[in-house]
């Protein structure tokens, strides 16, 4: 009897211990879009900065809940204040242009930004064109948690940053962008290590078409990372 109980109480102890604890992290593809759709409700009423007072929309992020690489921009402009999706202005057209070369898209990457709601100058103009600025760090770290509750759940393998503002948030370093760029490190982020590529924004390629060779060579080495 000693013996049968004992016995009993190993296998649960044993089902108990392969069980998934009753918070583990989403991993279907389903569970995923699923946890994405709560943080982007979270993110919708947001009131965590003075940025949630101004925004029209907020922009979580768009693209594949199980993406293997997760592209980080610095955050919403005017376009994509009023319609609630990253990168759909002029610097997006070309994003869309840069994965395409190198057989991605915004379906299946996950496109999100370091702050969800648009930086202005002057909050009083919310119409004006060239009324975008860089998120502080008060911002920046205000908003962090959304990143990275997104991350925990993505579990991307890559996170490539887009332009200084990501780069050096990421990296919590001063150091240029052009410096940062192209060099693959390892960082902490949505609680795992994840390989980071730091490469030029693509609104410093519009006004600088001379960096496109460098993004190119970083799209050529993400390419050869992902196909490892
Ligand atoms: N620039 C960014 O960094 N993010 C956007 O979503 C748009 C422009």
């Amino acid at each position: 009897m000693k013996s049968e109980l004992l016995g009993l109480a190993r296998g649960l102890r044993r089902r108990l211990e392969q069980a998934p604890p009753p918070f583990a992290a989403a991993k279907t593809p389903r569970d995923k879009a699923a946890r994405l759709d709560e943080i982007a409700r979270a993110i919708e009423s947001c009131r965590l900065c003075a940025l949630s007072a101004t925004r029209l929309k907020a922009v979580p992020g768009i693209g594949s809940p199980d993406a293997a690489v997760m592209f980080v921009g610095e955050g919403p402009g005017f376009e994509e204040n009023r319609r609630g999706e990253p990168f759909v202005g002029r610097a997006g057209e070309l994003l869309d242009k840069i994965l395409a070369s190198i057989g991605l898209s915004r379906r299946t990457v996950y496109i999100a930004n370091m702050v969800k709601c648009r930086p202005m100058k002057d909050p009083r103009t919310p119409e004006a064109r060239g009324n975008d600025r860089p998120p502080s760090p008060e911002e920046l770290s205000a908003c962090r948690p959304h990143i990275e509750a997104q991350a925990r759940v993505i579990e991307p393998r890559f996170i490539v940053a887009l332009g200084a503002v990501a780069a050096r948030a990421l990296l919590q370093t001063e150091a240029p962008i052009s410096r940062l760029r192209g060099q693959w490190q390892d960082i902490q982020f949505g609680g795992r290590t994840v390989k980071l590529l730091p490469t030029y924004h693509p609104a410093a390629l519009l006004r600088n078409p001379d960096l496109k060779k460098d993004v190119w060579t970083d799209m050529k080495a993400l390419k050869k990372a992902l196909c490892e």
